[in-house]
């Protein structure tokens, strides 16, 4: 059984002693809990100390964003290679940074590949704007959006990263609907079987973002095939994204008691 993975983006809010505070309330909160992984994503300012806060048994730690290159003349980029020793996963492709930071289709491919090569997983960004979902191309969009990004990857690293389906339009709007998001995420799992093999389209973890708060979680929990959430303003609230993890963990226990999803 996958493990349920639940991601909280901070985006650019909190300096780094307001960060410290948010872990240590959550940490206050949130049990060592065997069947989830939890994962802070703060400002790139604050991942070192958040790194010697951190209790591991609870939390990992994500970057937001990171250069391709390794090291060289890129002023104000931070890379993967100086990552690597503070987190585990790496956001690539979320949309703020293509829409607002321009950031194409090979860059994205090419941030895969330093994640990868750097031992970090990349948690890949993929959706569609409300344009393209209205237009009926959402299909066509992942489709393109996956093609480029893990161009590079063999099936095995494939079956290791994680995707998160976050369409444009829900970001800190409305939460897409359940079977709009059970759509999105069995076409991304089966692509992944298409073009690479079933055995990475089953290990390949598929998180669903946009507007996830804790009144919806019980209806996109149930969607068939999710893995987790990537969740943005509702992760800077301590009791909302205590009480997602803890809503997911009690969700996941029932499942495994009733034995379901083996
Ligand atoms: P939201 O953001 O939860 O605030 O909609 C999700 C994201 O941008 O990752």
């Amino acid at each position: 059984m996958r493990k349920l993975l639940i991601v909280g983006n901070w985006k650019m809010h909190l300096n780094a002693s307001q960060a410290s505070l948010l872990l240590h309330r959550l940490s206050e909160r949130i049990k060592i809990h065997h069947d989830i992984e939890v994962v802070l994503a703060p400002s790139m300012l604050a991942l070192q100390p958040l790194s010697t806060q951190i209790d591991r048994r609870k939390f990992r730690l994500a970057s937001q964003n990171a250069y391709f290159h390794d090291e060289g003349a890129f002023t104000g980029e931070v890379s993967f290679t100086m990552l690597r020793e503070l987190v585990h996963y790496g956001i690539i492709g979320h949309s703020e940074r293509r829409h607002i930071f321009d950031e194409d289709l090979n860059m994205v491919r090419d941030k895969v590949a330093a994640a990868i090569r750097n031992e970090i997983t990349p948690i890949l960004c993929v959706g569609e704007t409300k344009h393209e979902r209205d237009e009926g191309e959402t299909k066509q969009v992942l489709h393109d959006q996956l093609m480029t990004a893990l161009s590079n990857l063999t099936a095995h690293e494939v079956g290791k990263t994680v995707i998160a389906y976050e369409p444009v339009w829900a970001i800190g709007q409305v939460a897409a609907k359940p079977d709009q998001v059970e759509a999105a995420v069995t076409y991304i799992r089966r692509y992944i079987g298409d073009v690479f093999n079933e055995l990475a389209a089953k290990k390949v973890r598929v998180l669903y973002g946009g507007d996830v708060a804790p009144e919806v979680i019980h209806g996109l929990l149930a969607v068939p095939g999710i893995d987790g959430f990537l969740i943005g303003h509702s992760s800077l609230n301590y009791e909302s994204f205590a009480g997602i993890v803890e809503a997911a963990h009690r969700w996941q226990r029932n499942r495994r008691s009733s034995g379901e999803g083996e």
